[in-house]
């Protein structure tokens, strides 16, 4: 979708109405418009990223704030797959089987997470509102978004071992919550500071498969780092992250 439009017109002017019926459905413009009215989105500038599960847009909030507007997909998203990561999480209780109701939880999981990774001091997009499937949160980027790492390689390494190791000691101590999809697409280099990324997925560490994703997370968080030189085995990125726990 070629920007920037202003959410006000939609109810103005036919052109803008038609283009964005041909983009989402009825109830992703009922939560656009919320939170339009809210005043968390005026603009929406320029795609930045479309993926299976969601697309994300660069938008001006009503005071001119750069934000990321991650529409998660209703038709296209896998459902199923993100039930299993909402039940056995604790702060979620009787999830249902609508595929609707599972993808606005999830919508609403990924901003309980980025909240309190944030808390927890860990460098993530701040949040700022949720509608439905719609999620408000700040921009990582300057004009253009900052390009995750495995595109933009953050040069000086040993700071992103370093920054990474006690991101996840912040993640796991303080907040108690797992990423679950930790790699080097979901981290930006934002002027050489890795800034961590979509947090739908991440649990509560007591989720019943909280450990075989914490695993998964480090094995890549190896993988990665091996590709750049740094050979560290996961028992070893374990140590490092126990030994960052006690300066946080
Ligand atoms: N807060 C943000 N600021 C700037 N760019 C962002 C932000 N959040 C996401 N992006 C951009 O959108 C892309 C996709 O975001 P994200 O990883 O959260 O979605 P996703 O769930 O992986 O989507 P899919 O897996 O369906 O492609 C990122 O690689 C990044 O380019
Ligand atoms: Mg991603």
């Amino acid at each position: 979708m070629e920007g920037p439009y202003r959410i006000e017109d939609y109810i103005k002017d036919a052109k803008v109405r038609k283009i964005f019926g041909q983009v989402f459905d009825q109830s992703t413009i009922g939560a656009i418009h919320d939170l339009a009215n809210k005043g968390f989105i005026d603009y929406l500038e320029h795609i930045i990223s479309t993926g299976k599960e969601a697309h994300v847009y660069k938008a001006l909030d009503k005071a001119g704030h750069a934000r990321a507007v991650k529409i998660y997909m209703i038709e296209t998203s896998d459902f199923r797959n993100m039930r299993r990561y909402i039940e056995g999480d604790l702060r979620f209780k009787n999830v249902g089987h609508d595929r609707r109701d599972i993808i606005y939880l999830w919508t609403k999981k990924e901003y309980k997470n980025l909240e309190s990774f944030s808390e927890a001091g860990v460098r993530v997009p701040m949040p700022f509102a949720f509608t439905k499937n719609v999620l408000v949160m700040e921009f990582i980027g300057k004009e253009q978004a900052a390009l995750p790492i495995k595109e933009d390689p953050i040069e000086d390494i040993a700071f992103l071992y370093e920054t990474l190791v006690e991101s996840i000691a912040r993640m796991i101590y303080k907040a108690k919550v797992i990423h679950g999809d930790l790699s080097e697409y979901n981290i930006l280099n934002f002027d050489g500071t890795p800034v961590i990324i979509d947090c739908g997925q991440a649990v509560l560490f007591n989720h019943p498969h909280a450990m075989e994703f914490f695993e998964r997370d480090l094995k890549n968080i190896a993988n990665y780092f091996e590709k750049q030189g740094i050979k560290k085995s996961i028992d070893e990125i374990k140590a490092d992250i126990k030994r960052a726990k006690e300066k946080i």
